[in-house]
């Protein structure tokens, strides 16, 4: 008999489910929520709101694409946090409702276990090379920033982290300064194509260790726009892509500097990228052209497992089955803590 889970994902504003089948991914649906970017970030309140409506017809077309029914499932993986209250308790509670009337095991994810695990997700008919342990995962999004050891399916060691800001954050942020729409990362990579990377200097953290600081590097950008604005008042519009492109290679090289620092310490030579901001075609690059320089293995996710998805909450709930890692049905979601 197969072991069949149903992952679902709810932790900011996505609404996700997704089947997978001894491993192998069936289905991975996603709702996005436009509602948001009216507000210029996540309304918490109108997130959970829209997970409502949203859960219940995301679950049934992940079952109805993989061509699974209830009665087949092995166990359903949720994720518990860290995330929105809100916006958690809608998944949260979906999952023991359904896990109870099915009577069948239900497994607590970790968020950002999973984005790390999305790098096991295999997909039929597509080559699976996923990363050999221990093997250092940058995670980037917009929530975090870490360097994680990740030593096996199930046990994980942050080396590093943000000390403020996320890296994501600091691409939203500045993406607020230049007027750009919510979420700005995505943006600011589309015109950082456009611009010269070198044509603006931004300050950059000078912190031991493997932990990461963006909040100076925010203030500088700030700064150095309004100086310029100063003398003209059409400095941004002018200067758009070129502001884009030297604040996203600064980003890159913060995030970059800690990584090589970490692999050369460690000696390790498998290094893979998640989150987010893993969706970044400049930080892909990097990566790409590292793992040449450095002879390290590269692992860069499929772009609909950068982002929030319910496939990588499915495969660590796969893992966690095999595992015996059930949880209980009072299990309370989390909003902060750390991959730990
Ligand atoms: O992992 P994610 O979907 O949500 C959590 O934070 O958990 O990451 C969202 C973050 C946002 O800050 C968004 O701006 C950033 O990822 N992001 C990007 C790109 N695509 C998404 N940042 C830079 N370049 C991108 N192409």
């Amino acid at each position: 008999m197969k072991t069949i889970i149903l992952g679902i994902e709810s932790s900011c504003d996505d609404t996700s489910a997704a089947i997978i089948a001894d491993g192998i991914l069936l289905s991975n649906v996603t709702a996005n929520q436009d509602v948001h970017r009216a507000y210029g970030g996540v309304v918490p309140e109108l997130a959970s709101r829209a997970h409502q409506q949203n859960i219940i017809p995301v679950v049934h077309e992940a079952m109805e694409r993989a061509g699974v029914l209830p009665k087949q499932l092995s166990a359903v993986a949720f994720t518990r946090g860290p995330g929105l209250m809100g916006s958690l308790l809608v998944g949260t509670s979906f999952a023991k409702g359904f896990a109870l009337s099915l009577n069948i095991p239900l497994m607590d994810v970790n968020h950002l276990q999973g984005h790390v695990l999305a790098h096991f997700i295999q997909e039929q008919g597509v080559t699976f090379s996923p990363p050999v342990f221990p093997f250092l995962c940058l995670l980037v999004s917009g929530g975090n920033s870490q360097i994680v050891l990740v030593k096996s399916h199930h046990e994980m060691e942050i080396i590093g982290q943000t000390i403020d800001d996320a890296a994501g954050e600091a691409f939203d942020k500045c993406a607020k300064v230049l007027g750009l729409p919510y979420p700005g990362g995505p943006v600011i990579d589309r015109l950082a194509k456009e611009g010269d990377a070198s044509a603006f200097t931004f300050s950059k953290p000078q912190i031991k260790g493997y932990d990461y600081s963006f909040s100076g590097l925010k203030t500088s950008f700030l700064y150095t726009i309004r100086d310029y604005l100063k003398e003209n008042s059409n400095f941004v519009e002018e200067r758009k892509n070129d502001l884009c492109a030297s604040l996203q290679s600064t980003i890159i090289e913060i995030l970059m500097g800690k990584v090589r620092k970490a692999a050369s310490d460690l000696q390790i030579h498998e290094v893979a990228v998640a989150g987010g901001v893993s969706a970044n075609s400049a930080l892909r690059k990097a990566f790409i052209e590292h793992g040449e320089k450095y002879h390290w293995n590269v692992y860069i996710p499929k772009f609909a497992f950068t982002t929030d998805n319910a496939a990588m909450i499915a495969i660590t709930g796969y893992y966690k089955y095999l595992n015996g890692q059930f949880c209980d049905i009072s299990l309370p979601p989390f909003s902060k803590t750390t991959i730990d």
